[in-house]
Formats: structure tokens, sequence, C-alpha cells
């Protein structure tokens, strides 16, 4: 049977319940598929500054390099966001971006028709919404030099740089104009070129990678412009490709048409493949959730969908991954709701569950427990 590594990175909040969760499904779809998973528990975010006084420890960096992918649930909260703080739970996910070169982060934004509902967009707006934010992940404002707030009042500063070298565009619009390629052909490159220059280098790298794909459609389109479209028109988006931080903004933005911020999975990629697949992290879009944190309350699909792209991206197993994705949309179809995608109809039939009532409802509808699919 094959065994496949996987570093876990429960985190901070919610992060613990998303993972296990998505953890119970990964097994239950590897007993389907016949294959088995070694996982490896890391500590990173909060806990590991309690710990161990930093957000992650060089070699928790190395077993997550050295595993065929790391699932990861969330990082921070209240208690280490002190602004003055030294070390703060993010930067386990810089280090962690960075230190694994996984400079594309894609973040598909779907709309369940089941869902359709839970949005508090009009219905006919939702329709044949089907979008890929690649967001370039290692490089802008989050890398670029700073100064924290200094001097006195009222006469206090700081800033934040936002550099970008042309290699560090060109290899995350080049994966965005490949996948492009596999779905309908259309590639926004999303910037705010008429003040940046970092988006000016941007229009003109994307514009040369272009000229290489000549199937691919390509529109620029300015942020400001982009963040009132995704909700005006957000069916008309194919693959957008943007910065660090405009990708950060956007994605969450674009997760109201999914019906909540707990639906949206994503993966981090770079170049490196790993033993049976590129390697990849895999995280849900959303935060740590302090306020709702251990109280089995937490939306468990963005995770189990994240676990899904890692099943197809790192694993390479299709089926597996195709599998899981189907029992996330049969347990929705059949009415399963957490809080945050449930309305007033769905309180009434009591399918309105917790984190672990989910999980269970997904694990359900895997083919070991359904008969194999047709
Ligand atoms: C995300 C998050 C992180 C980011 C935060 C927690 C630092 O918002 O992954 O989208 O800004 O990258
Ligand atoms: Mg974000």
């Amino acid at each position: 049977m094959m065994t496949y590594r996987v570093v876990a990175i429960p985190g901070d909040g919610v992060g613990p319940e998303v993972v296990a969760a998505a953890r119970r499904v990964v097994d239950a779809a590897g007993e389907a598929f016949d294959f088995s998973v070694e996982w490896n528990e890391v500590e990173a975010g909060g806990v590991a500054i309690d710990a161990h006084g930093v957000a992650i420890r060089p070699e928790d960096v190395e077993r997550c390099r050295s595993a065929d992918a790391v699932l990861l649930g969330a990082v921070g909260g209240p208690a280490w966001s002190d602004p003055s703080a030294a070390v703060r739970p993010e930067q386990a996910l810089f280090t962690l971006r960075g230190g694994l070169g996984l400079f594309a982060n894609l973040r598909p934004v779907t709309v369940h028709p089941a869902l359709v509902g839970s949005s508090p967009l009009r219905a006919e707006l939702l329709v044949g919404v089907d979008m890929l934010i690649v967001r370039e992940l290692t490089g802008g404002i989050y890398f670029g030099n700073r100064m924290e707030p200094d001097g006195r009042k009222p006469k206090r500063r700081a800033f934040d740089e936002m550099p970008y070298e042309e290699r560090e565009i060109r290899r995350v619009v080049k994966m965005a104009f490949d996948i492009a390629r596999s779905r309908r052909g259309r590639v926004t490159q999303v910037d705010k070129a008429n003040v940046l220059a970092t988006s000016r280098l941007w229009r003109t790298v994307t514009d040369e990678v272009a000229a290489e794909y000549p199937d691919v459609e390509l529109g620029h389109q300015l942020v400001d412009s982009c963040a009132m479209l995704l909700v005006k028109q957000p069916a008309a988006f194919d693959v957008i490709v943007t910065e660090n931080l405009f990708g950060d903004i956007l994605s969450d933005e674009a997760a109201v048409l999914a019906g909540s911020l707990g639906m949206l999975p994503s993966a981090s990629l770079g170049r490196r493949r790993a033993t049976h697949g590129v390697f990849g992290l895999y995280e849900p879009i959303h935060g740590s959730a302090p306020d709702i944190a251990g109280r089995d309350r937490a939306n468990p699909i963005g995770t189990i969908l994240s676990a899904a792209m890692l099943l197809r991206t790192s694993f390479g197993r299709d089926d597996a991954a195709a599998a899981v994705e189907e029992a996330v949309s049969r347990a929705l179809e059949d009415g399963w709701r957490t809080r945050d995608i449930a309305n007033a109809a769905d309180t009434d039939d009591g399918l309105v569950v917790g984190t672990t009532a989910m999980a269970t409802a997904i694990v359900d509808r895997l083919p070991s427990h359904v008969g194999m699919p047709s």
C-alpha cells in the first residue's frame, strides 16, 4: 500500500479543530482508495511562541520540507497580537511560505448550488461563478523592508516597502497562464498601474508572458475596479493573477460569493516536486477565529477542500480528491450546514451541526461507505 507523508500544523484558534476534521476525511479517503498517510505534527503560531519563543522552529520547517505536503489550520489570536510584540504568530506563515519557496497561492472560488441562499448577493449573479485567484505569496509588501512606528507624537512614522523583481512576477504569472489553459483560457492581471511602479512592472512582464500563450486571453484590471466587478459580475472571471496584498484582500472579498470564508480552500505551491507530485502547503483561507475556538463551531469545509487539493496536487490522487469534493457536495445537498452557512430555513430541520458532525457527514459520503462511484 502506498504511504504518503504529511505534516499537520493545527496552529491556533479553530485550527486544531478543522485540521482534525480534515485528517479524518483524508484517512477515510485512504481506506477507500487504498493508501495510508503518515502524519507528523508540527507546532506553529501562538502555540509555538508559548512553547519555544518563536513562531516556528527551524527544525520544524525542515520537517515540513521533507514531507510530501503540509496541511495547516490557522495561526494567530488576541493573546499574541500586542502591536509591540517582537514575535508574532503570523511569522510562521511567512517563514514557511518564503522558506519553502511557495510563491503561488491558489484560491479557487466556486458557489455550491445548495449555498446560493447563503450569500448576501442576488442568486442570478452567482450563476456560473468559477474563478481561481492566483496570489503571489513570497514577495511584495509582506516581505519588503519596513520600519515599525517610531518617534514621538505627533511625528511618529512607519513605512512598508513593496519591492518586486521580474523573476518573482514571471514565475507566478506563468503558472497562472498554464492553469488558465486547463480552464476557460482567460487571465485577468490585477494591479494599481495608475499609481504604483511595481504594478507597471507587473503589466510589462505579464504582457511578455502572454506573448508565449496566444491561446490564452489576457485582460488587465485596476484593483479598485476589480474589487467592484468581483461582486457585480463575478461569473466573468476565470483566472485572476495578482500581487501578494491585493490577492489577500480580493480573496476574502470573493469568499462572500461562496457563502462564507469558511468554505474556501487554498494551495501554496512552488516549483519543487515531492515524490508523488508537487510539494505544497494547504490551508483554508479563513483565520484562527478565536471567538468560536474550542467550541466545535468552525466550518471544516475550507480545510477539507484544501485537503482535496493536497490529494490531487501533492499525492497525484485525482480519484481520492474528486471523491472528497463529491462527498462535500453531497453533504451540502443533503442539507448539512455549519452555522456560518446556515440560514433560517436550515435551522428548522436540525441539520445545523458543529465541526465534528460536519466532518462525519462528509466521511459518511465517501465511497467506502456508500459504494464506489459509478
Ligand atoms: C491569509 C491570511 C494571512 C495573510 C495573515 C494571517 C497573515 O490573511 O493567508 O490570507 O495575510 O497572508
Ligand atoms: Mg487573508
